[in-house]
């Protein structure tokens, strides 16, 4: 009887171990962060060395063009490598591309993001938050840390430049930036 009590309590504190909601939490968010930090940085890479590629290739406006036409289908090949479950895109206050526009939650994050920026706070790599039961996002700030993103996101003065992200992006915000300005983020929602 005593040795049948014993395998109970042992098996029944296995369960409970196994339940403990603070360590399955802590595995949860710490793989929430590895997808997001994988998902970004291939987002992140993809875009750079397309751009890098294009201004050898075109200039400016070359690159412009490609952006125009490739920058947000990339994203979308990007994500579906990513597996299920898993979205990525950019987003910013002063977006050119509608479809780069925030969220209602998206942009209380960048919003909080721009205030400590412009206070001369120095961001994290990464934020995560809690959407829902089932959804994590992984926002990672994008700051206008090249001189070469000036050419299409500071003052543009390139005329035939200008025409084309003029009549590409007819609502564009995303002009004017400084170096070091807050661009936005990349965002990855993670479903469990
Ligand atoms: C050759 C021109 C060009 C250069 C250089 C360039 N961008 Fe862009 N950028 C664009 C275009 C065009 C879009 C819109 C792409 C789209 O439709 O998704 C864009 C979109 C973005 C977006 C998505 C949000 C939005 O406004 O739609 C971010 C973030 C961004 N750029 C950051 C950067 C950063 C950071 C750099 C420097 C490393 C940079 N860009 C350099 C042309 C450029």
């Amino acid at each position: 009887m005593r040795f049948f009590r014993h395998i109970v309590l042992t098996s029944l504190s296995a369960s409970l171990l196994l339940a403990n909601p603070y360590e399955s939490k802590e595995e949860e968010i710490k793989s929430v962060i590895a997808t997001g930090q994988k998902a970004s940085s291939a987002l992140l890479g993809e875009l750079g060395g397309n751009l890098k590629k294009e201004l050898e290739k075109g200039g400016a406006l070359g690159a412009a063009k490609f952006c125009s036409h490739s920058a947000f289908e990339l994203t979308q090949s990007v994500a579906a490598k990513q597996g299920q479950g898993v979205q990525i895109k950019r987003v910013s206050l002063k977006n050119r591309n509608a479809a780069n526009a925030p969220l209602k939650d998206e942009a209380i994050v960048l919003e909080s993001l721009e205030k400590l920026h412009v206070e001369g706070v120095m961001l994290p790599e990464y934020l995560v938050k809690q959407v829902d039961a089932d959804t994590y996002k992984f926002y990672k700030p994008m700051l206008i840390n090249k001189e070469v993103c000036l050419k299409c996101h500071g003052v543009v003065t390139d005329a035939a430049l200008k025409a084309e992200l003029h009549s590409t992006y007819p609502t564009d915000k995303a002009m004017g930036y400084k170096s070091g300005d807050l661009r936005g983020a990349v965002v990855v929602t993670i479903k469990k």
